[in-house]
């Protein structure tokens, strides 16, 4: 995965392609959902790592410069696009350390260990809840003040 980050994509044209790529990762939890509803747990963690790359590098492009342009030209009313921002942290955390946890306790127990499946199930399904309310609260307050932002900055 290449995580540079293109400075010179224009920042109108990057929040439509981000706004895309959120298209695309709803049909990817849809998915993850689907394979849970029909008990498909491994298939259901193998579809969350295979997404989890395009989303840290969709994060780590947001904060290059969606939360830029919004504290150089928007800073006063940046707090809650900040807060979303930060949301940032669990999703990492999550795809970065607590799926690969999972996976591996998948490995030394027993798979069909009920217990621990059930876990898993929940624990994705949260993550799953919340990454689509994070989507949501981007495309309602982050972009459109980096918008905004943007277009004080071209004045
Ligand atoms: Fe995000």
């Amino acid at each position: 995965m290449d995580y540079r980050i293109n400075f010179d994509e224009p920042i109108p044209e990057m929040i439509e392609r981000l706004k895309l790529e959120h298209v695309d990762f709803r049909a990817s939890l849809d998915k993850i959902e689907q394979y849970i509803r029909e008990n498909e747990t491994k298939r259901a963690t193998e579809t969350t790592r295979n997404m989890s790359e395009c989303i840290i590098k969709h994060a780590v492009e947001e904060e290059a410069r969606i939360i830029r342009v919004i504290m150089q030209n928007a800073k006063e009313e940046s707090a809650d696009s900040i807060k979303i921002m930060r949301e940032h942290n669990w999703v990492v955390d999550f795809l970065k350390h607590k799926l690969q946890n999972m996976e591996n306790d998948g490995h030394q127990q027993d798979r069909h260990d009920e217990q621990h499946q059930q876990k898993v199930q929940n624990d994705i399904n949260e993550f799953v809840a919340n990454l689509r309310i994070h989507f949501l609260e981007e495309e309602q307050i982050v972009f459109p003040l980096a918008l905004k932002a943007e277009k004080g900055q071209t004045k």
